[in-house]
């Protein structure tokens, strides 16, 4: 199934890469005969549904650009045309409800670079698609970069074949140290990020036995530190992945360069056992060398696989305002 498709125009954008031979982003524009205006676009998109998710899963991103789509509203419609189920959002980002299924994408500070994830990787239940709606492109930086998540798998055996099958076969341990509300060190910037909610915003409750309850229900076991400090340990957890449908790639399904010998965070392997870390910044190298990345322009909606890509945010100058939808 080639890009037999005429209601949608294969386009380009800055910074696309060529992965084995499949083009990311998919640029997908309104064609010269058509407008781009958002009736348009969801009429085309009504007409090839099938086709619009296999183009997702053939090229594990597509980007919807040169289409009028203004706000919330209109991303949403985008969303529901598809009929993909929500999941809801489990962990530690900042987020706001915006509209229906639409929600900000991370609000930690836009100084920040958000390390490369796959979108609820520790969570039992994690969604298959992440769709992000830029409406305010920000003036530098801010961009949404992802990596083929199996082409980090295939260097890493490459370089560290031993290693990797051993993680593999242990399995990964990973812990998360959380403060509580009160915790003056707060306003530190090592907590003021990604990683800054408190225990209580990520479980949505002021009491430990029911935070520790719901934290049992994701998968975690739990420890209580000095100054009701909540330790959540998770594992053993996968090193890679297969998922159906994506051409048997092992995927790098893990956080374990984002989460490895962090003031409050850890990853080693399940029995205790340390990971080497020149193996870890290793892979930090290579998923920075294998990712893509374009400028948002107003507008653009951005279909990701999480099965198949990690994601970040390059830290940007305000204003920024990228939305998201999670999908299983
Ligand atoms: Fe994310």
């Amino acid at each position: 199934m080639e890009y037999s498709c005429t209601d949608f125009k294969v386009g380009k954008c800055e910074g696309e890469k060529v992965v084995d031979g499949e083009t990311m982003p998919l640029v997908l524009q309104p064609p010269e005969s058509k407008k781009g205006d958002f009736e348009s676009l969801l009429s085309a998109l009504k007409r090839n549904k099938e086709w619009f998710e296999e183009m997702i899963i053939k090229s594990s991103a597509v980007l919807l650009r040169g289409y009028d789509v203004r706000n919330a509203e209109d991303f949403n419609e985008i969303i529901e045309v598809f009929g993909w189920d929500d999941i809801r959002y489990v962990g530690p980002a900042p987020r706001t409800h915006v509209h229906k299924r639409v929600w900000t994408a991370n609000e930690g500070p836009l100084s920040e670079f958000i390390y490369y994830h796959h979108e609820m990787v520790l969570i039992k239940e994690f969604p298959k698609k992440l769709v992000l709606f830029c409406e305010t492109p920000p003036p530098e930086g801010g961009q949404t970069p992802f990596v083929p998540s199996f082409r980090i798998t295939e260097r890493m055996l490459e370089e560290f074949p031993e290693a990797v099958e051993e993680i593999e076969s242990k399995g990964l341990k990973y812990t998360f140290t959380a403060l509580n509300n009160k915790d003056t060190s707060f306003s530190s910037s090592s907590f003021s990020s990604m990683r800054g909610r408190s225990w209580e915003d990520a479980f949505g409750t002021s009491d430990q036995a029911e935070a520790e309850r719901r934290a049992k229900a994701l998968g975690m076991d739990v420890e209580w530190l000095p100054n009701d400090r909540m330790k959540t340990i998770l594992g053993p957890r996968c090193l890679t992945k297969v998922f159906d449908g994506r051409r048997g790639r092992r995927m790098w399904f893990n956080t374990l360069v984002g989460m490895y010998g962090k003031t409050h965070s850890s990853a080693m392997m399940a029995n205790g056992e340390e990971i080497p870390e020149n193996v870890v910044k290793r892979c930090e190298e290579i998923i920075e060398e294998e990712s893509i990345q374009f400028d948002w322009e107003k507008g653009d909606v951005l279909f990701l696989d999480n099965l198949a890509l990690l994601h970040g945010r390059r830290p940007s100058l305000p204003p920024r305002r990228v939305l998201v939808v999670t999908c299983k």
